[in-house]
């Protein structure tokens, strides 16, 4: 009896070891097939003359993106939570490509207040818009945290604030004709048709888990993006939106919460692209001919790509929209679609 059990614990160890290391291999020949395959921006086009907004511009899939406009020629206008990092990035990019044109603005966008100051600002001070990227993000802390807004943190930086920006700056926009919207969205916007509901959008009515937060926010952004873009149609303003593909940035080292704070993580060492590999949808999206007239769509590796189901749903894109129209409280003189 304890002989038998001995050797079926050797064997189930034995097993045990042989699949942990199948899999640690596997998981590493992916990660070289993964990085391999990620598209490219192949595009050539100048941005000479354009003025490009991005938020979050300071590290990871920003920084990258801005370093790529700034060497195409365009003017970039960093908004950042935090002005002397953002400072220190500025003069990086300029030693880094020989430009000059690029600056930094603050910017939160967890608080509608600073986003309507900064809008404000913008607008007075500015002449064109020609591409608006809403990158910011976080991954959502591990306890549920209200802003003195009373939003939802998660979903108040990467949504909310964008979608009230974004709002704000339409008059620009439309003035600089044709411009871009570009929204970082993320394959992991992926969620429940049961759990997903509109007039739940700041978790008045269910439990709060990071996962969950960071995950409604990117759909929110798709759903967002499908919206705009029927409002925005013929008026020479396009949006898209894009997952950058699984990439290793700080967005996650900040965050709470075993699978955001730790799973992720410790895959992202084996088989995360890189801060430069992720930014080249986002820098298609924002020069390239061949997305000029393209409008409403979600893009993965410099394509076309699909969404779940609840993120191709024009009806739900709708009372998303309205119900973020009430969170952020906007104001009929907010309104330009
Ligand atoms: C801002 O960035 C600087 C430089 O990276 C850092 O030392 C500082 O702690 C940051 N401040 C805040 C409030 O995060």
């Amino acid at each position: 009896m304890d002989r038998r059990f001995t050797m079926y614990t050797e064997t189930i160890l034995k097993a045990a070891g042989i699949v942990s290391l199948a899999s640690f291999v596997l998981t590493i020949l992916y990660g070289f097939w993964y990085r391999f395959r990620a598209g490219r921006c192949n595009s050539e086009a100048s941005m000479k003359g354009k003025v490009v907004l991005i938020t979050g511009a300071s590290s990871g899939i920003g920084k990258e993106t801005a370093r790529d406009l700034l060497r195409r020629g365009a003017r970039v206008i960093m908004a950042c939570r935090n002005l002397s990092k953002a400072a220190r990035v500025a003069e990086e990019l300029r030693k880094n490509t020989g430009r000059q044109l690029i600056e930094m603005l603050h910017l939160d966008t967890s608080s509608m207040v600073s986003v309507r100051n900064f809008a404000k600002n913008f607008v007075e001070k500015e002449k064109r818009l020609d591409v608006l990227i809403l990158n910011a993000g976080i991954g959502g802390p591990d306890d549920m945290i209200y802003t003195d807004e009373n939003l939802e943190i998660t979903m108040a930086t990467n949504y909310f604030g964008h979608f009230l920006l974004t709002n704000l700056l339409l008059g620009l926009l439309k003035e600089s004709t044709p411009s871009r919207i570009v929204v970082v969205s993320s394959v992991l916007h992926h969620q429940s048709p049961q759990t997903f509901n509109p007039l739940n959008l700041n978790f008045q009515w269910s439990k709060y888990n990071s996962l969950h937060a960071h995950g409604q926010s990117k759909l929110c952004c798709i759903l967002f993006t499908r919206q705009l873009a029927e409002y925005l149609e013929g008026t020479g303003v396009t949006v898209n939106t894009l997952c950058p593909g699984f990439t290793y940035t700080h967005l996650f080292s900040r965050s709470g919460g075993f699978f955001m704070g730790g799973v992720y993580r410790f895959l992202a060492t084996f088989i995360a692209k890189s801060a430069t590999s992720g930014a080249q949808t986002p820098i298609y999206l924002s020069v390239s001919e061949r997305v000029a007239k393209k409008s409403g769509r979600y893009f993965e590796d410099c394509a076309v790509s699909k969404t779940s189901p609840l993120g191709a749903d024009y009806g739900l894109a709708k009372k998303v929209w309205e119900a973020s129209e009430a969170l952020v409280k906007l104001m009929p003189e907010e309104r330009h679609v």
